[in-house]
């Protein structure tokens, strides 16, 4: 039954990074044919943004390592997927393959930018800076996201105010938006609500903040009610609820994309998601990962 929350957004994006964050975590490598019908079938299923993959080290991310190749046979279908790229030498391959949308993904502690970047927290903008540039240069959207915003696991709390600050820095390189991550899912409502506020008071509205919430704590959809109380209307989410960060061990899979979808049908917010083919399409990929959805909603629909 749809019973709206009052002073809820009518309608938000879900921005789908399954086949990105979800897959950089899996031990298993997925062959590429099954990515691409993987993003194939997201797209079918109506999610408007569906991120493909990273153009980053294939050392790093080994799971990653056939990004152009899986751009390439998405051919046409592919050039408005957004890819992340952590520098010029990743922007050069998308460039290479003619994609129109990218995303930097920044951190908000030192100890994490290193990690997951090799890079102090200052040198990660110097690296950031001339990639944004040529990106726009040459007519790309930039996305930015900001990793550790809720806590991380090597320093423990992160101040709202340090968080703000290295998102303002992403911003004003010319990303036109910002996602928050909750990179190994500690945050809770309280704390969505005071960090929206804060970057409000320093001049971002809640129209250039997206919300990446992963699940480990089980508080996504709690912290996605307090996003949509602020105004927020762009939700990161991965089907199936598959994903984490391999340069964060305390991650796991990110808000299942599912879940999402069934709280905002019923709360009579516009997603434009049809909620069958995605809990397929999950189960479908559950049975080439050889584990079950950690997905409740897969699991109550009857998927894997
Ligand atoms: P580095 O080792 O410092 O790289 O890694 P470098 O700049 O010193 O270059 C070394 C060599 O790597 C060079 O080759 C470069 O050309 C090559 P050589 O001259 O020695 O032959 N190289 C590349 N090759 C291919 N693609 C590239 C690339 N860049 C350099 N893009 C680097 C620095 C940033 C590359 C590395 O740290 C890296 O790839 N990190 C990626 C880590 C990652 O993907 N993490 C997961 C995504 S973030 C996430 O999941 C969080 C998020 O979901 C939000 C949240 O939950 O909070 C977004
Ligand atoms: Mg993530």
């Amino acid at each position: 039954m749809v019973v709206p929350e009052p002073g809820l957004p009518a309608a938000v994006t879900i921005y789908e990074v399954g086949a990105r964050d979800g897959l950089q975590n899996e031990k298993a490598l997925v062959p590429v044919e099954v990515k691409e019908e993987f993003v194939r079938r997201l797209l079918a299923a109506g999610l408007p943004i569906v991120e493909a993959t990273s153009f980053v080290h294939p050392r790093w991310v080994p799971q990653l390592a056939d990004a152009a190749e899986l751009m390439t046979r998405l051919g046409p279908d592919g050039v408005d997927l957004p890819v992340l790229v952590p520098n010029e030498r990743g922007l050069d391959r998308a460039l290479e393959l003619g994609l129109r949308h990218v995303a930097i993904f920044g951190s908000a502690t030192e100890t994490f930018a290193r990690k997951n970047l090799n890079r102090s927290f200052d040198e990660q903008f110097a690296m950031f800076e001339p990639t944004v540039d040529r990106a726009r240069a040459a007519g790309l959207d930039v996305r930015a996201y900001v990793s550790m915003c809720f806590g991380d696991p090597w320093e423990g709390a992160v101040p709202i105010e340090q968080v703000v600050a290295a998102g303002t820095r992403l911003l004003d390189l010319g990303a036109s938006q910002l996602s928050l991550g909750d990179t190994i899912g500690v945050g809770t409502a309280g704390h969505v609500t005071a960090l929206v506020a804060a970057f409000a008071a320093a001049g971002v509205g809640a129209d250039r903040l997206a919300l990446h919430f992963h699940d480990t704590y089980g508080q996504a959809l709690s912290n996605v009610q307090a996003g949509l109380r602020a105004g927020v209307t762009t939700y990161d989410a991965s089907a199936g609820g598959l994903g984490g960060c391999p340069y964060a061990e305390s991650a796991t899979g990110n808000l299942a994309t599912e879940d999402l979808v069934w709280l905002l049908t019923g709360l009579g917010v516009e997603h434009g998601v049809d909620l069958a083919s995605l809990v397929a399409t999950s189960t479908w990929m559950a049975g080439h990962l050889g584990r079950e959805s950690p997905s409740a909603v897969v699991r109550a629909l009857g998927g894997a």
